[in-house]
């Protein structure tokens, strides 16, 4: 079995996974939405303070399993720099006090595997990663064959909701709240400039919506029912950037399996439109469980245990955060 730890950002976790099985024989994540909601978005010190309060109290629970682990693991890297040290420094004390091997995982690896939690890999496949740290497309061959194809020059796709709903004071994290409140909204209401829609670029940007939308919301002054509309169309705009820019890249490129992860992938509306999208090209359309497409210890389990079985481990001294992603 792999002890996993996650703790890249706002949610302590941690899995026990079953090597020959992928079996998920443990999972629990503590999230930290309530404490930073207050502030509309993830204060990084709190965030690392509750990690170290949360994540001694889970491995407590994990304890039946120590005799039978023969590895663990843990996100390494992209990530907050003070939250991410959490998780590597219990990794390490377990590693030594157990005397088994370390493996650093990488967190957008991990929202790949998500899709393969007790399940077997499908390759090759292109992933289109939606969270809060990143909105990029992904050509994945295998575990060390990842080719990032396009990615956003600012903000993401997730973060954008966030600051949406921090505009209109709902809290945080805003998606599941902008997904809902444009449910009861017009679509059409605004017509908000789809991001690089002139550019020939297969590229992201949320930076400029964000600001038409502050502006719109401004001008609302507090109308909920105008909330409303701002919201529906605010999501039309930031889902129909992402499928313009997947259309151009399916003139060129025929994947026969498609999927979309991260946190954001959970965003229904962005699910039925890339899935209209891909109708003409007859691709498959993988997704991970809801429960998985926010961040989680299942997914580091799962690219763990094909670590594993490639023996890619990190030694004690040469494991280090890396707040930026190498992929
Ligand atoms: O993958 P994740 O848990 O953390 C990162 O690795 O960043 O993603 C969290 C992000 C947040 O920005 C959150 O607002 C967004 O995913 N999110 C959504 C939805 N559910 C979560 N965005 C849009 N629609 C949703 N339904
Ligand atoms: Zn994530």
């Amino acid at each position: 079995m792999i002890l996993s730890i996650e703790s890249s950002c706002d949610d302590s976790a941690i899995s026990i996974t079953e090597i020959d099985t992928n079996k998920l024989l443990f999972h629990k994540k503590i999230s930290q939405e309530l404490e930073h909601s207050l502030y509309g978005g993830v204060v990084p010190e709190l965030a690392a303070r509750l990690h170290a309060e949360a994540l001694p109290n889970i491995l407590h629970e994990c304890e039946p399993y120590f005799k039978d682990l023969k590895a663990v693991a843990v996100t390494a890297t992209p990530g907050l720099a003070v939250t991410l040290v959490e998780g590597v420094i219990m990794a390490k004390a377990i590693a030594i006090s157990l005397d088994i091997p370390l493996i650093g995982v990488n967190h957008l690896v991990g929202h790949i595997y998500s899709l393969f939690i007790e399940k077997e890999t499908v390759f090759p496949l292109t992933v289109l990663l939606v969270s809060g740290g990143h909105t990029q497309v992904m050509e994945v061959k295998s575990l060390t064959q990842i080719q990032t194809v396009a990615k956003s020059m600012d903000d993401s796709f997730g973060e954008s909701f966030d600051k949406v709903a921090k505009m209109m004071g709902l809290g945080y994290p805003g998606g599941p709240l902008i997904q809902d409140l444009a449910k009861g909204g017009d679509r059409l209401k605004h017509n908000f400039t789809v991001p690089l829609h002139q550019s020939p670029l297969i590229a992201f940007s949320y930076s400029g919506l964000k600001n038409a939308v502050r502006l719109a919301v401004l001008d609302a002054d507090g109308d909920k029912n105008k909330y409303k509309d701002i919201a529906a169309s605010f999501e039309h705009i930031a889902t129909k950037h992402v499928t313009m820019k997947l259309k151009k890249y399916f003139k060129t490129v025929k994947p026969k399996t498609f999927a979309i992860v991260g946190g954001a992938s959970a965003n229904m509306y962005l699910r039925g439109q890339i899935e209209e999208l891909l109708k003409p090209h007859g691709a498959n359309l993988l997704l991970s469980e809801l429960k998985y497409c926010s961040d989680n210890a299942a997914m580091i389990g799962r690219v763990a245990v094909e670590m594993y079985k490639q023996e890619m481990f990190t030694s004690l001294t040469d494991l280090d955060i890396a707040p930026r992603s190498t992929l």
